[in-house]
């Protein structure tokens, strides 16, 4: 797409579960893209065509390739840009708070290469405050003014991995900038490729709106994960009682319980939020510390109720074959990151259980607890495998499942999803 007759020269830092997407659909549309990112092994694979993310095929990188997307470790090519797009990590940081170091090393790049006249945009999620307090002052370190010389805006990502419906161009797109015009410059340059893009009042609000957005997921799977417990007790199905609550047409939300959050948002951003709250008011954000015992409890609830259902068969968790099914975050993506499945598994091997997994989307997972460590590999057959274990915990139910088979093959299934139909040999949760 070019403006003004000329070709915009978009570079998008960052190339991994957002920043990649991000870049192709850039190019789809007739920008010039380059996906700076600092791993070379990142880069040497995605300009051999080589996808390192799920939700893009080798195809579809091959065909950006060939639209003139290319990738690259060299920061020089920020100087060439008229809009630059951060996409980099922001974990937790050992002590639980924000881990910026990512996003201020990528401003700093930016701050050493930018020119006057350019866009650019921070993705990561973070705490309100940081676009114009860390971000702005290292872009602009060479002495540029924010909203004349160059334009600075909060844009959140929104990416859902494994959505086949929502993806960049058909999910609204939140902009809010340092100035009017930083937020015009944003707004005008997403709606060249993104279907819908809403103006926020200024960054704060977009930073702070991604923050509700996931927070919400965060206390609402906390309370479904936390009624789970007493609905046991009182021997009410919850699952029935949520899809008799789902059909009120309005006032609702289904959230379903499971083993626990994981991936790269609802463990960790509701954090930077209540870190932010404590850091700079002095007091706690108490649904988000709530949410967060209860659900990094989870796990640990699933481990109590295994070695209950074990205990009704006269079998010990010590020495017990225990097949966990679908070790990653979520169902249908790789992602592994804050999987519920470590703790859980960390907690069984503790205990002297004999682990073994399937997943078709993890080969290998390597488990470490206090002197413990097993290097497992997936097993080759699932079904086989349920009928030679003492007992099975489904965990994220894979579209490639048959689970009524994999229910009818277990000594005993924990299913952790409430998605096996009623047989002799399935616990729900
Ligand atoms: N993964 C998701 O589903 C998702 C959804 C919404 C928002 N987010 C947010 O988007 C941001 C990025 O997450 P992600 O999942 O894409 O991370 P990721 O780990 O998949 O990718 C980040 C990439 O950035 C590179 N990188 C790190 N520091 C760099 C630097 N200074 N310069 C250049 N490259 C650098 C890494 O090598 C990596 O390839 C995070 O803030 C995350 O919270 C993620």
């Amino acid at each position: 797409m070019a403006q003004g007759g000329v070709m915009t020269k978009l570079v998008v830092i960052g190339q991994g579960y957002v920043g990649l997407p991000m870049a192709l659909r850039a190019a789809e549309v007739g920008l010039s893209v380059v996906g700076l990112d600092t791993k070379r092994s990142v880069v040497d694979a995605l300009n051999e065509g080589r996808s390192h993310i799920d939700d893009i095929t080798d195809d579809e990188l091959q065909a950006g390739l060939a639209r003139g997307y290319s990738a690259s470790d060299d920061p020089a090519c920020i100087a060439e840009a008229d809009v630059v797009i951060v996409c980099v990590p922001t974990p937790l940081a050992a002590d639980g708070g924000p881990d910026l170091g990512a996003v201020e090393g990528a401003a700093r790049t930016i701050g050493e290469h930018v020119r006057p006249g350019t866009l650019v945009v921070l993705e990561s999620t973070t705490y309100p405050g940081t676009t114009e307090e860390v971000f702005a002052p290292l872009v602009t370190a060479s002495g540029l003014t924010v909203g004349v010389d160059v334009h600075i805006a909060f844009s959140p990502e929104r990416v859902d991995p494994g959505n086949k419906v929502y993806g960049i161009q058909n999910t609204p797109k939140v902009v809010g900038g340092l100035t009017p015009a930083c937020t015009a410059a944003a707004r005008d340059f997403y709606a060249r490729f993104i279907d819908t893009v809403v103006e926020a009042k200024g960054a704060r609000e977009a930073e702070m709106a991604k923050l509700i957005e996931n927070t919400f997921r965060h206390v609402n799977i906390a309370l479904v994960n936390e009624m789970v417990r007493f609905c046991h007790e009182l021997d009410i199905d919850l699952w029935d009682a949520i899809d008799c609550a789902e059909t009120k047409p309005f006032g609702f939300m289904a959230f379903r319980p499971g083993p626990g959050v994981g991936g790269h948002c609802i463990p960790i951003d509701p954090s930077y939020l209540s870190h932010r709250v404590k850091a700079r008011l002095g007091y706690a954000f108490r649904m988000v510390e709530l949410a967060e015992e209860i659900n990094h409890a989870a796990p640990l609830y699933v481990a109590t109720r295994l070695w209950k259902a074990l205990n009704e068969r006269k079998i010990a968790v010590n020495g017990a074959k225990v097949l966990l099914v679908g070790v990653t975050y979520k169902p249908n993506i790789s992602d592994r990151r804050q999987s519920p499945a470590d703790p859980l598994a960390r907690r069984l091997l503790s205990l002297g259980a004999e682990l073994s997994y399937h997943d078709p989307l993890v080969p290998k997972w390597l488990i470490e607890e206090g002197g413990r460590v097993a290097a497992l590999s997936s097993v080759e057959d699932v079904y086989d495998a349920c009928g030679a274990a003492d007992i099975v915990v489904l965990l994220q139910p894979h579209a490639i499942y048959d689970i009524d088979r994999l229910a009818n093959a277990s000594p005993v299934m924990l299913d952790t999803r409430g998605v096996a139909g009623e047989s002799g040999s399935v616990v729900r949760l």
